[in-house]
């Protein structure tokens, strides 16, 4: 750290002029955001050279001064990157501490920077800008999981398994159809991203503290510097809504339950009584004592870490409940859960991208399990009903069929014509077209379908409503 803030006394403090002793020191260690907030410090001097410039285009700075503050806050965005820069609590906050940076270097024209500005709409406009980053993040990261989806299922678009209701065999389906069940779920989740973009895409810069400003701001040219789709509207509201963020957690939480049931069937279908997938030796750690073990821990982690994003998602709503207009301390709190949410979902699907890859299918497994599991009685019931039984009949027509097979060990479709023939004059031959698992998931052919033609069809669809998100790169402000 090769400077130092030379605000660091008490009565340095910005705010210092009304008070006459100086802050507690726990106090000030307890108030302080800095530790956590300093990671927006792209976002506060992308925010603070969009505010000068629009200050220098409005008469309130003249260039010359503009040019110096934009500089000095280039420089110490380098001094950031470099590591050099000397964080300090006495300063609270990431704002604080790059102003009071800011006039260290180049002295009082520093000081004019918050003109017509407050912490308040910084704060809010700071947190903005970063999610709008960190959503295209994680829409990035997101849409490599659909697409490692979209490729596994495109290889498994024949394989079948059992398809269970009440975790009961219940008839068989491709395990393509079922990837694409999961895809449809993270197409949702896409869309609820795409949609709190909109609303994290609206400017609060200008609000100042609660009321607006003075000076003669130009709320337009700010947010079209910053590349905001919107200012906000009201000053009191703009200061103290945190809406968006709770849309995000919301959309996290819905997610990570997604996830948390993706985890929850890769681990019960790595288990050795299952034996249908082997997560890949990257993805999984042995047992100290226990030789054979090989366990699923991504999964189980995953499914782990999605209570704590919903306790995320229940702390900022909370927070927010009580809180009367405008900006209160309170909101300095839904820093922390967001970024933790942040990043624990993009480490989350990260994880999950770079496991679709290695998952070995265990195919024969698969198959074995649809095959004993009694999963083609619906088509023998259908079948019936195809050769004038009624449906309640049929149903208890191949109730007893299926009494017989349990009995007697044997499958629907390992039993004789004469064994069938014994619970209906109407079952011919031709019937163990309908009892082979492939007659049966190809004949479940229509849109939403699990039959393989509908699954290929499917997956270009999936691929087509993938949405892209982006936000406008503010490096080059
Ligand atoms: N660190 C504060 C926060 O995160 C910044 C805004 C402070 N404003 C104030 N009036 N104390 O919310």
């Amino acid at each position: 750290m090769s400077n130092s803030n030379s605000s660091d006394t008490n009565t340095d403090k910005p705010w210092a002029g009304r008070f006459t002793s100086p802050t507690d020191a726990f106090v000030e260690a307890f108030t302080a955001s800095v530790g956590f907030d300093k990671r927006m410090y792209r976002q506060d001097i992308a925010g603070s050279i969009a505010h000068a410039k629009m200050l220098s285009l409005v008469g309130v700075l003249t260039d010359e001064e503009c040019e110096a503050i934009i500089e000095g806050l280039k420089d110490i965005r380098l001094e950031i990157e470099r590591d050099e820069f000397a964080w300090s609590t006495v300063l609270e906050d990431v704002h604080m501490n790059i102003e009071a940076r800011l006039t260290d270097r180049i002295g009082i024209t520093g000081k004019k920077l918050h003109t017509g500005r407050s912490r308040n709409d910084q704060v809010a406009t700071d947190i903005r800008l970063y999610m709008r980053d960190q959503i295209v993040e994680v829409n990035t990261v997101l849409t490599r999981l659909i697409t490692g989806l979209l490729e596994l299922a495109e290889k498994e678009a024949d394989t079948i398994m059992p398809g269970f209701t009440h975790l009961q065999t219940a008839q068989p389906v491709t395990f393509g159809h079922h990837l694409l069940a999961w895809c449809e779920m993270l197409l949702r989740d896409q869309g609820r991203l795409a949609d709190c973009q909109k609303r994290v895409d609206v400017m609060p810069l200008g609000a100042a503290a609660l009321a607006g400003t003075t000076y003669p701001i130009d709320r337009y040219y700010t947010a079209e510097l910053l590349g905001f789709g919107a200012v906000a509207e009201n000053s009191l509201d703009a200061v103290s809504d945190r809406d968006f963020a709770i849309e995000f957690l919301a959309f996290a939480s819905t997610l990570m339950m997604h996830l948390s049931r993706f985890s929850e069937e890769l681990i019960l279908w790595s288990s050795a009584q299952f034996d249908f997938v082997d997560l890949g030796d990257s993805f999984c750690t042995g047992s100290s004592i226990m030789p054979q073990k090989k366990n699923p821990d991504v999964p189980e982690l995953v499914r782990g870490k999605t209570g704590r994003i919903y306790g995320h998602l229940i702390s900022l709503l909370t927070l927010m409940k009580g809180q009367p207009l405008a900006y209160n301390k309170d909101n300095q709190e839904d820093k922390e859960p967001l970024f933790d949410t942040i990043d624990n979902v993009k480490g989350c699907l990260r994880l999950y991208a770079d496991m679709m890859p290695q998952i070995e299918v265990k195919r024969d497994n698969m198959r074995e399990a649809a095959r004993s599991g009694f999963s083609t009685a619906t088509d023998l019931a259908d079948y019936l009903v195809r050769n004038g039984v009624a449906f309640r009949d049929a149903h208890e027509i191949v109730g007893k069929a299926v009494r017989y097979g349990v009995d007697n060990k044997k499958d629907l479709s390992e039993m004789s014509l004469e064994e069938l023939q014994q619970f209906s004059d109407v079952i011919e031959a031709g019937v163990f077209e309908v009892l082979t698992l492939e007659g049966s998931v190809a004949a479940r052919d229509h849109i939403g379908g699990t039959a393989p033609k509908q699954v290929r069809a499917a997956i270009k669809r999936v691929a087509d409503r993938i949405i892209s998100i982006t936000a406008p790169d503010l490096s080059t402000l």
